[in-house]
């Protein structure tokens, strides 16, 4: 696609440049059409625009395919490790054995949380959200190292993404544990990052928690299954933040609230709960299925569909294998796992599920998993959250990196109220019904 592509309004024929990407993705450039034309794109729910170039992640949607940095999803979940992957996206390479050495020492010493930090953690009801404490939290970190929030500094980029990398996984597991009234557990330098969290987690003051090598290879599969998705909700957050040349800590924290609702995120606690439902009910899903494709129901198939994959998510496969053999290893059987599984075979043999393409995403068996581990499902999100931050970071890093970013500002069509004049309180007559 060399040509430039024409567009006609109103009888006026207008050249738009045309960009193709490195696998081939094609797109019209219509950054000057407004000064060209006085026109803009309509887009709502941005299912057809390309927000930015980027030389992160590649998703194909159709063919079932998603690559960091060029590598297949599949090589990385057998091969490397999440803190490898992150290094990768971070910088874009495999690093060496020297480099991975450095990157995981940084990230040991910056593991541990200013002191100061824990009291806040007093602030938050029992009743709070892991995700409302995680993202306040991050926030809150970058009050406890301002000399660090230069953007544009590699020095200091290295540091602060160390540092948020490693304390996201400490602050997520104090939250937990504060959640439950337990004692903090601190990190321990000589474990490795997944190993760390489950001992934060699960560890007793006096009795540490026994690290199974099945279960942290699990854990740290999920991490790297989720550690990026080129422009998805949080990232393309995180991406908005940092435009404005909002700091690291900042931005991130955005991406944790965008990420907490039950369409992106929260899908994977939406999983377990409506299987539980369907446990509890004695249904074995059929009727689920029933509801979630009439119309006149709010009920969706949580775990299922995808604004991106219109094929099998490459990464519920390779969950779906993972969660088979955390549980044949640990000889748990799970209901909910025989009603997931009874669930997708009917779907994938439904009309209205083929019809609209849908298929498992990831989220469909992560909580499984995390169940077996004995994570609570309110902390699902959170573990999401902890898998996604080396892509929010890398997404970062690519804004702040470019020379020509700009802040994003997209326009709109105004549809409200032509011009009228404001009329005193005494005069007016209610025209909003309030809801009680
Ligand atoms: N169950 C039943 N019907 C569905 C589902 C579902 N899970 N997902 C989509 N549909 C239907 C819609 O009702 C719509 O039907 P229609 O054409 O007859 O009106 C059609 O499929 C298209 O759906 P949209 O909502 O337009 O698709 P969109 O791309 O906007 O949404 C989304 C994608 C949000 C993921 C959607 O599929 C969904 O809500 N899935 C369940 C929640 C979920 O699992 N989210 C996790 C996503 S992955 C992630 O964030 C890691």
């Amino acid at each position: 696609m060399k040509k430039p592509a024409k567009l006609d309004i109103d009888g006026k024929e207008y050249e738009l440049p045309t960009v193709v990407g490195t696998e081939g993705e094609k797109g019209v450039d219509v950054s000057s059409l407004r000064a060209q034309s006085q026109c803009i794109t309509l887009d709502e729910g941005y299912a057809n625009t390309g927000s930015c170039k980027s030389a992160i992640t590649y998703i194909d949607g159709e063919r079932g395919i998603l690559r960091y940095r060029g590598i297949p999803i599949e090589e990385l979940a057998e091969k490397s490790s999440f803190v490898e992957t992150a290094y990768l996206l971070i910088y874009g390479e495999l690093p060496t054995r020297a480099q991975f050495r450095d990157f995981s020492n940084s990230l040991t010493e910056n593991e541990n949380l200013h002191e100061d930090m824990k009291y806040h953690f007093e602030g938050f009801p029992y009743t709070a959200h892991p995700m409302a404490i995680l993202s306040s939290m991050i926030n809150a970190s970058s009050c406890f190292y301002p000399g660090l929030m230069g953007t544009r500094d590699s020095q200091r980029f290295d540091v602060q993404a160390s540092r948020l990398i490693s304390q996201v996984r400490t602050i997520a597991a104090f939250s937990y544990r504060k959640s439950r009234g337990l004692p903090i557990i601190y990190p321990k330098p000589l474990y490795k990052y997944t190993e760390n969290f489950l001992h934060m987690m699960f560890s007793d003051v006096y009795l540490d928690y026994e690290l199974k090598p099945e279960v942290v290879r699990a854990l740290d599969t999920i991490f790297i299954l989720h550690a990026d998705h080129e422009q998805n909700c949080s990232t393309s957050t995180v991406r908005m933040v940092a435009s404005s040349q909002a700091n690291l800590f900042a931005s991130a924290a955005a991406g944790v609230c965008a990420l907490w609702g039950p369409l992106h995120g929260g899908a994977n606690q939406a999983v377990i709960s409506m299987l539980e439902d369907i446990h509890e009910s004695g249904d074995d899903g059929s009727r689920f299925i029933a509801a979630a494709k009439d119309k006149k129901s709010s009920k969706r198939l949580m775990g299922f569909g995808h604004r991106v994959y219109k094929n099998y998510d490459p990464r519920a496969r390779i969950i779906k294998k993972v969660c088979d053999r955390l549980l044949n290893s640990l000889n748990i059987s799970d209901p909910l796992l025989d009603i997931a599984k009874k669930m997708e075979e009917t779907a994938l043999n439904d009309d209205y599920f083929v019809e609209r393409k849908l298929y498992p995403n990831v989220d469909f068996y992560s909580g499984i998993i995390m169940r077996a581990i004995g994570i609570p499902t309110e902390m699902f999100t959170v573990i999401f959250a902890i898998g996604r931050m080396p892509g929010w970071i890398s997404n970062y890093k690519e804004v702040v990196d470019n020379p020509r970013s700009r802040i994003y500002r997209p326009r709109q069509i105004y549809v409200g109220e032509k011009e009228r004049h404001y009329v005193p309180v005494d005069e007016r007559t209610a025209k909003v019904k309030k809801s009680r």
